[in-house]
C-alpha cells in the first residue's frame, strides 16, 4: 500500500489508507487513544479503538516525535469534533495497524508553539527540531516558493541563471573577506566573494546580456538582525539597460510575488516612489525611509526606490575618497575629462547612476549602471587612492576585458533573507534561514568555527599564533 499525506485523507472516506510521520501529540481517553500524526502537509487525527487490543497496546507507548507508520480506515469525525482550521479536520483514521519506526527522546523544547518564547541558543543547537515547528516550516516553504517564482519570472524574460565561483578573489563591497588558504600555492589565498559583482560584469562582456543567480555572498562583518556573514542575493545584470528598465524589472518582480504569494498584503504605492537620495535625507533623514501609512499594519508593504546617490564619500579614517556603492558604479559624467574637472572641483557633489530599494525601512536591494569605459574605471580606482601597480594586480583583468568590446551594462542585487523576513512578518533574518549563525557568528549545531588538526594546518602552510594570556 502506498503512503498518503495527511491533508488528503478526506479523499479516502471509507477506505483503508497508510500514513507515515511523527507523533505530534497523544491524548489518552481511557477507552480511546487519539494521536495527531504530523507530516509535511500538516496533521491528521488517528484514533485507536479498544476492539483492536494489540494495536491499542502499542499506541499506549507512543510519545511525541516518534516516527510511525499507521494503517487505518478513514471516517467522518463526529459532529462537533470537526476542526475547520486544518485540511484533514472533518475526518479521522481508525487505526488497524501501527508500527513504531523510530523512537525519540523528549525534545529540549516545545515544538508545537511558535518558539518565540524559547532562548535562541537552544533553538540553534537543535535547529533540526526547531525547524519542525509550523511557523518555521511555513517560512522555509514560502521562501522556496519565492525562489521558484523568481526563477519562473526571470526565465520567462530571457534571463539565464549562471553559477559563479565561490572560491575566488577579493572583490570590493566594503566588508572584510573570508579567506581560504591554498594548499597547492604556498602562502596564497582565495577569497569567498562578497558578491559576484565582477563575474556578472564579465558575463556581460561574454555576451550573456541577461544574467541572474540566487547566490550566497560572504562578508566577514558583525552579525545583526538583518545581517549574516553568509547571506543570499538575487543577483541580476543586464546589457544595454536604462536605469528605469532595471527598476521596473525589480518592481514588477516584487509586485508579482505579492499578488501570487501574499494576496493578503497591500502595497502602499505602485509604481514604487523614486526618491532622490538628497530629498530622502532632507525629508526623512534616512536613505531607507519607512513610508508605511500605518506602521502597526503587518500587511502593509511600502517599497521605495532611492536614486541619485553621491558617487563618492570621504573616509576620514583612511583619508581618502571611497565609492559609496562600489568602484564599478558609473558617476554621472560624460567622459574622463569631464570626470577630472568635476572631481577636482567637488568630489562629493558627483552623483552616481546608483539606486537602492527600501521596504518598510530596510534596504532590500542595491545596484547601479556600471562604468564600461576602461579609462574612466582606471581613473576612479586611482582617485580612490589605489596605486597603479595595485590597480593592475587587483583589477587588471577587468580593465583588460573591457578592451575587447564591452556592452554598456548595469544591474541590481536584492537581499533575499531580508525581503523574505519582512514578507513573513519575522523580526530578523535568522527566522528565514534554515541554518543561521548566532549573533556572535557561530553555528551552535555544528559547533563551528572549530579547531583543525596540526596536519591540516601544515598542509596549508599556516601557523596559528595564539594570543599570550595576560598575566
Ligand atoms: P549590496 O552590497 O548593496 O550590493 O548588497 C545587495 C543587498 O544585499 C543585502 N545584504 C545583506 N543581507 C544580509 N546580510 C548581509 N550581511 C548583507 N549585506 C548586504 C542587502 C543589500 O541591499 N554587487 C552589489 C549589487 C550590484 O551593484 O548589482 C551588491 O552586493 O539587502
Amino acid at each position: 500500500m502506498e503512503r498518503i499525506l495527511t491533508k488528503d485523507i478526506g479523499q479516502y472516506e471509507g477506505k483503508e489508507v497508510e500514513l507515515k510521520g511523527w507523533v505530534d501529540v497523544r491524548r489518552d481517553h481511557g477507552k480511546l487513544i487519539f494521536i495527531d500524526l504530523r507530516d509535511r502537509t500538516g496533521i491528521a487525527q488517528v484514533v485507536f479503538l479498544p476492539n483492536n487490543k494489540e494495536v491499542k497496546e502499542i499506541a499506549e507507548t507512543l510519545r511525541s516525535e516518534w516516527v510511525i507508520r499507521v494503517k487505518g480506515v478513514v471516517g467522518n469525525r463526529p459532529q462537533g469534533m470537526i476542526n475547520e482550521k486544518i485540511p484533514s479536520g472533518a475526518h479521522e483514521v481508525a487505526a488497524t495497524e501501527l508500527e513504531v519506526i523510530t523512537q525519540a527522546k523528549t525534545p529540549p523544547f516545545d515544538i508545537q508553539s511558535d518558539g518565540k518564547e524559547i532562548g535562541e541558543d537552544i533553538r540553534m543547537k537543535y535547529r533540526y527540531l526547531d525547524l519542525r515547528r509550523p511557523r518555521m516550516q511555513k517560512n522555509m516553504r514560502m521562501r522556496a516558493k519565492i525562489n521558484q517564482y523568481i526563477r519562473d519570472f526571470l526565465s520567462a524574460r530571457d534571463f539565464a541563471e549562471i553559477e559563479t565561483p565561490y572560491i575566488s578573489k577579493s572583490t570590493p563591497e566594503g566588508a572584510r573577506d573570508y579567506l581560504v588558504p591554498s594548499r597547492v600555492y604556498e602562502g596564497k589565498f582565495y577569497a569567498l566573494p562578497q558578491s559576484p559583482q565582477q563575474y556578472k560584469q564579465l558575463l556581460m562582456v561574454a555576451g550573456i546580456e541577461r544574467y541572474f543567480q540566487i547566490v550566497r555572498c560572504f562578508r566577514d562583518e558583525d552579525t545583526r538582525g538583518d545581517r549574516q556573514p553568509e547571506f543570499t542575493q538575487l543577483d541580476i545584470e543586464m546589457s544595454f539597460p536604462t536605469q528605469e528598465e532595471i527598476l521596473s524589472l525589480i518592481e514588477d518582480l516584487y509586485v508579482g510575488i505579492m499578488k501570487d504569494l501574499y494576496p493578503e498584503k497591500h502595497i502602499t504605492q505602485v509604481p514604487f516612489p523614486r526618491i532622490p537620495y538628497k530629498d530622502a535625507m532632507e525629508k526623512y533623514n534616512s536613505d531607507k525611509p519607512d513610508l508605511r501609512k500605518d506602521k502597526n499594519d503587518p500587511n502593509e508593504l511600502a517599497f521605495t526606490f532611492i536614486v541619485d546617490f553621491p558617487a563618492f564619500e570621504w573616509k576620514e579614517t583612511e583619508k581618502r575618497w571611497d565609492a559609496v556603492h562600489h568602484p564599478f558604479t558609473k558617476p554621472k559624467v560624460s567622459h574622463v575629462a569631464d570626470f577630472n574637472e568635476k572631481f577636482a572641483k567637488s568630489p562629493g557633489d558627483i552623483l552616481a547612476e546608483q539606486y537602492d530599494l527600501a521596504l518598510n525601512g530596510f534596504e532590500i536591494a542595491g545596484g547601479s549602471i556600471r562604468i564600461h569605459d576602461s579609462e574612466l574605471l582606471a581613473r576612479v580606482f586611482e582617485v580612490m587612492g589605489n596605486k597603479q601597480e595595485d590597480i593592475q594586480a587587483k583589477f587588471g583583468h577587468m580593465l583588460e576585458a573591457f578592451e575587447y568590446g564591452v556592452p554598456p551594462h548595469g544591474g541590481i542585487a536584492s537581499g533575499l533573507d531580508r525581503a523574505v523576513a519582512i514578507l513573513q512578518n519575522e523580526p530578523n533574518i535568522r527566522e528565514v534561514i534554515a541554518f543561521a549563525k548566532t549573533g556572535d557568528g557561530r553555528d551552535l549545531m555544528m559547533d563551528s568555527p572549530s579547531d583543525v588538526t596540526d596536519e591540516q594546518l601544515k598542509e596549508l602552510h599556516i601557523a596559528v599564533v595564539k594570543k599570550q594570556k595576560q598575566g
